[in-house]
């Protein structure tokens, strides 16, 4: 039968030798959410489209053009998610988190679907990491969700990340907004693309974030939101920045970042790297205070932002940023037949059940080739099992980097001894 070595385009697998540095990644951020006070949310791979039509919004690239909608056999309409935070607001709704008072945090480690051309960093099925944080209305839950993702990029060692930072205003200033923006695309209706026409009476601030080079080339002359935001967004807008300077967050504020969502309300912002080529944005967000009501709940504010694992673990490549090693197995316990594999294999479980990285033969192989395995999977510890050792219940444990070696009992002491033997190594730094 013909070989399937092929994963669907725009798909790749997370392999062993990389899958410790994803490890890594998600434990820092789960750590940096976690500190600020979130809590995980897990939710489905695939929700009723409906959630992303009214969440997303259907002038948007992402519901226009990228979602995977499939029927299922019932009839329904699915889709795989393309982003995190409709599904959050969603559980966040059915399971009513906001019983319990606000400001509910919450954070997602997930993979997204978005049926996009695939390029450096960017993906079909693609793994963001991100945080929402609900019924939070003030300027400093914006510059908290953002100082979080600066700290995350920080103790990463990520160099060279920029902070864009704009105002989109509330539904109230952007009517102004609109109009403006309509009249001066309209100058330019015979040139803009086939969807941004369709945009014009329907969305018209969607123009401006559409990839066409002619769009995007005309969008540069357009109208700028934040001489249409109301007096309380500008003052919200103008207290985020003050929360940002108090605690030395640089950004630059980017009047042409509009998101490509239509959820956002007030602050949007993206991080930005310029090394990993035209995909640069390796995290965005904003906030959304308009979202939870228009899913069918009060109206409550909303700020989040998400972070894209690919993206970053590419600047981490660009950027020849190294983290730790996997841990190494620390005592291979080899035999010489079955019996001594037998108590290998009972000694290696005793060695587990105390929390110590061991390993015994699985394969049937000879003792040559059990040590050279040994070697190979980097056991610090080495102990070989033969008849004499099982008749004297004893056996030599031998330090692989001095060549010493500490007898050990194999009896109801072993576990014991043998931390004794790792701990006396490693005091005398051998
Ligand atoms: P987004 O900007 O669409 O925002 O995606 C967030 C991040 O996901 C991007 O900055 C990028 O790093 C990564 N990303 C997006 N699309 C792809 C792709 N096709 N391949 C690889 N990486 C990709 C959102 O999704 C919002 N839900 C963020 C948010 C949370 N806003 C408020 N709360």
């Amino acid at each position: 039968m013909e070989l399937i070595t092929k994963a669907p385009k725009g798909t790749f697998d997370i392999l062993p030798d990389k899958s410790n540095q994803w490890q890594i990644i998600e434990m820092v951020m789960r750590s940096e959410a976690e500190m600020n006070g979130f809590a995980e949310v897990r939710t489905p791979v695939f929700e009723h489209t409906e959630l992303f039509l009214r969440g997303v919004g259907d002038t948007t690239d992402v519901v226009e053009k990228q979602m995977y909608t499939f029927e299922d056999k019932g009839g329904r309409s699915i889709t795989l998610r393309p982003e995190g935070t409709a599904g959050a607001v969603r559980a966040m709704l059915e399971s009513g988190l906001y019983n319990g008072g606000f400001p509910v945090k919450l954070y997602y480690n997930t993979t997204c679907y978005r049926y996009e051309k695939p390029q450096a960093g960017r993906l079909r099925e693609f793994h963001q990491f991100g945080v929402e944080m609900f019924g939070a209305a003030e300027a400093a839950a914006d510059a908290q969700v953002i100082a979080m993702a600066v700290s995350t990029i920080e103790r990463l060692g990520l160099q060279n990340i920029g902070l864009k930072l704009n105002s989109i205003g509330c539904p109230t200033c952007r009517a102004e907004y609109h109009k403006a923006l309509k009249e001066y695309f309209l100058g330019y209706k015979e040139e803009l693309c086939e969807t941004c026409v369709s945009r014009l009476d329907r969305n018209p601030m969607r123009i401006l974030d559409c990839k066409s080079p002619v769009c995007a080339e005309i969008a540069k002359g357009a109208p700028k939101i934040l001489d249409y935001i109301c007096d309380d967004c500008r003052e919200h807008f103008e207290q985020v920045q003050a929360c940002l300077k108090a605690v030395d967050i640089d950004y630059e504020i980017d009047t042409s970042l509009v998101r490509g969502l239509d959820y956002y309300t007030r602050t949007v912002f993206e991080f930005v790297s310029n090394d990993i080529g035209a995909q640069g944005a390796v995290g965005g967000g904003g906030r959304y205070d308009g979202l939870v009501e228009q899913l069918g709940g009060n109206p409550t504010a909303g700020i989040g932002y998400a972070m894209g694992l690919d993206r970053i673990m590419l600047v981490m490549q660009a950027q020849g940023l190294e983290l730790p090693e996997p841990e190494k197995c620390e005592v291979y316990i080899a035999s010489m037949n079955k019996e001594a594999n037998v108590r290998a294999f009972a000694l290696t479980n005793d060695l587990h059940r105390c929390g110590v990285f061991a390993d015994c033969d699985l394969c049937g192989r000879g003792l040559k080739a059990q040590m050279k395995y040994a070697n190979k999977i980097g056991a610090k510890f080495t102990i070989v099992l033969g008849e004499e050792e099982l008749a004297q219940n004893q056996a030599k444990m031998k330090n692989m980097k001095t060549g010493e070696t500490t007898s050990v009992s194999l009896g109801d002491n072993f576990v014991d001894e043998y931390i004794t033997v790792v701990t006396t190594a490693e005091d005398l730094s051998l």
